[in-house]
């Protein structure tokens, strides 16, 4: 990986590596920053494993460039599986520095999330080629959504069966389809959805928000459907959603909305990859109670 992050550097600027350092790694490969003599000196190279990653994640990045929200600059992709961008020098929301204020960036970045979901598309659903980018096929935000938990629900029905949660999993969820028409309302239009907004999406120095990055599955959907990942990955201490609301009022079944946008998501996620019922899940399941039991009952 490292050797293409090379490459991928002297064939975009035509000149060597003066050095390599690694800034991030998971399942989907890994981030570099890259040193070099030519302009502009610096960049990150993201080095994807799985084939199409990196086009995806390039058309995803093309979305939100629309929506005129900070992000790093895209250079440029090289072969299947290497995109170039500009290196923020910072670090993510997860990891605060020391001395960092927590007040100011939380207003600057809700701000900046408040703007990217003010970008209005054509129609609702997912950004999967370039003929999405200016809106989704579905004209209802219900039958969009519909869909997409679906798909989720086949997921983690499996994965109960499969016996990586308990039968209690997709027997809570099934009550939000026989509830649905009453959970989720219809949003003033179809919002840009960056897709995977948590704290270590989230690039920031000690007193300044920088930008976004890493979109996944950026959509044209509710505004209100990613909020419930601000407070993730030590999100809650930069109160983004407070901010948020201040700026952008949520609708009135907001916490319900979000408990089931959270509990569907989460559970999908722990499908993906392979991990067991924990504390974590249970934790947005008995929200989901929680929520299903105040609005119901
Ligand atoms: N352009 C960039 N400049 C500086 N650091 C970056 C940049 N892109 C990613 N990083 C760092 O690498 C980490 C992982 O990158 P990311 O694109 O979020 O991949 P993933 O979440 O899929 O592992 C980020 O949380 C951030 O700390
Ligand atoms: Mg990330």
């Amino acid at each position: 990986m490292e050797e293409q992050a090379k490459q991928a550097i002297s064939s975009v600027f035509s000149t060597s590596v003066n050095s390599l350092f690694r800034v991030g790694e998971g399942a989907y490969g890994s981030v570099y920053c890259a040193n070099f003599s030519a302009p502009p000196f610096r960049a990150a190279v993201k080095v994807f494993r799985g084939n199409g990653d990196m086009a995806k994640e390039k058309l995803w990045y093309s979305a939100l460039e629309k929506a005129g929200v900070k992000l790093p600059q895209i250079y440029s992709s090289y072969g299947d599986n290497c995109l170039i961008m500009e290196y923020i020098c910072g670090v993510n929301a997860s990891k605060p520095p020391s001395g960092c204020n927590f007040a100011r960036i939380g207003k600057q970045a809700a701000a900046d999330i408040v703007k990217l979901h003010s970008c209005r598309g054509t129609g609702y659903g997912v950004i999967s080629d370039k003929g999405d980018l200016e809106g989704g096929r579905y004209s209802s935000w219900r039958e969009c959504y519909k869909n997409i938990a679906s798909r989720q629900y086949l997921k983690i029905e499996n994965a109960a069966r499969a016996g990586l949660f308990s039968k209690d999993v997709p027997l809570l969820l099934e009550n939000v389809f026989l509830r649905f028409d009453n959970i989720f309302d219809e949003p003033q239009y179809p919002a840009l959805i960056h897709g995977d907004l948590n704290a270590e999406n989230i690039m920031i120095n000690s007193g300044a928000y920088l930008c976004m990055i890493d979109p996944i599955n950026t959509m044209w959907g509710d505004p209100e459907y990613e909020l419930f990942q601000l407070s993730e990955n030590g999100g809650a201490r930069y109160a983004l959603i407070e901010n948020y609301a201040a700026l952008r009022p949520l609708s009135p079944n907001y916490p319900l909305k979000s408990a089931c946008y959270a509990a569907f998501a989460e559970a999908e996620w722990y499908a993906d990859i392979g991990r067991a019922q924990d504390a974590l899940l249970n934790r947005f399941m008995a929200n989901l109670v929680l929520a299903l039991d105040k609005y119901f009952s």
